[in-house]
């Protein structure tokens, strides 16, 4: 991802065939983190019950929410301006599920937080992320708001948890098949451009 040229750290912000850039790389991984702050501290909460640890864990839950689902619209909309970049995906039925896969992850990053929002839009209760207040109490709920997170954020959540064991797991799969799909999120080798271009303006070493 960094490459040195004449002593200048290149970063590659952008993705290349053979591998992500910096920008999808943050947006990877520092949702990937928040993502597993939300199911840690939900599955805790079930586990151990509301103790002064997991109100506090809980008590993030919607403010963190909200920061994933600002990430996912911006996420999206990388990806969309990167599509002809990055990695392509193989031909063929492994190809076709792997682009599926990514697919539905991207559909339940959206769904799931945004159901949460509007059923907390259609709440009486005030709407506040990391305490600062956004909307105050209102009068009543407005039931086609509120209806289906009630039904559909938790199941979704937990299927969304499902498939990411699954997406990374994959990732293993590969790797035991000698075909390194992780190097692309986390490698750290310079992509061959950039050490071509940085061999040829490299002072000659000593
Ligand atoms: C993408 C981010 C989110 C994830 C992964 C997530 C995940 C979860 C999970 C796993 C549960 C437990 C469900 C159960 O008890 O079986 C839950 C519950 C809950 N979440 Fe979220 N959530 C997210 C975003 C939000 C947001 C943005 C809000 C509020 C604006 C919110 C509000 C709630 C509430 C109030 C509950 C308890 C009621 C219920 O189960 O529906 N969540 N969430
Ligand atoms: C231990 C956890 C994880 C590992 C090891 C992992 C690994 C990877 C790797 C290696 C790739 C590149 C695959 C390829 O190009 O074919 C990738 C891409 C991707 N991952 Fe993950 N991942 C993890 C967690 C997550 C989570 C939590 C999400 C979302 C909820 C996610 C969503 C995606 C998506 C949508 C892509 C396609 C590229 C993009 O649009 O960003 N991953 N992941």
């Amino acid at each position: 991802m960094i490459g040195r040229a004449g002593g200048r750290a290149d970063v590659q912000w952008r993705d290349t065939a053979e591998r992500y850039g910096a920008v999808s790389r943050f947006l990877h991984w520092t949702m990937a983190t928040l993502f597993a702050w939300q199911f840690a501290g939900m599955a805790i909460k079930e586990i151990v019950g509301r103790t002064p640890l997991t109100r506090f864990w809980v008590g993030s839950h919607a403010s963190v929410g909200i920061v994933l689902l600002a990430l996912v619209v911006v996420r999206l909309g990388w990806a969309l301006a990167q599509r002809r970049r990055r990695p392509p995906y193989r031909a063929g039925a492994a190809g076709l599920a792997a682009r599926g896969g990514h697919f539905a992850l991207y559909a339940l990053m959206l769904a799931v937080p945004l159901l949460a929002l509007m059923r907390a839009i259609g709440q009486a209760r005030p709407i506040a992320v990391f305490g600062i207040t956004l909307r105050g109490p209102r009068e009543g709920e407005i039931g086609w708001l509120t209806a289906p997170a009630d039904w559909l954020h938790g199941n979704l959540a937990w299927l969304l948890l499902a498939l990411v064991a699954g997406h990374a797991s994959m990732v293993l799969v590969h790797r035991r098949r000698g075909y390194d799909i992780a190097a692309r999120m986390i490698g750290r080798k310079a992509p061959p451009g950039i050490r071509r271009q940085a061999r040829r303006v490299a002072p000659p070493s000593t």
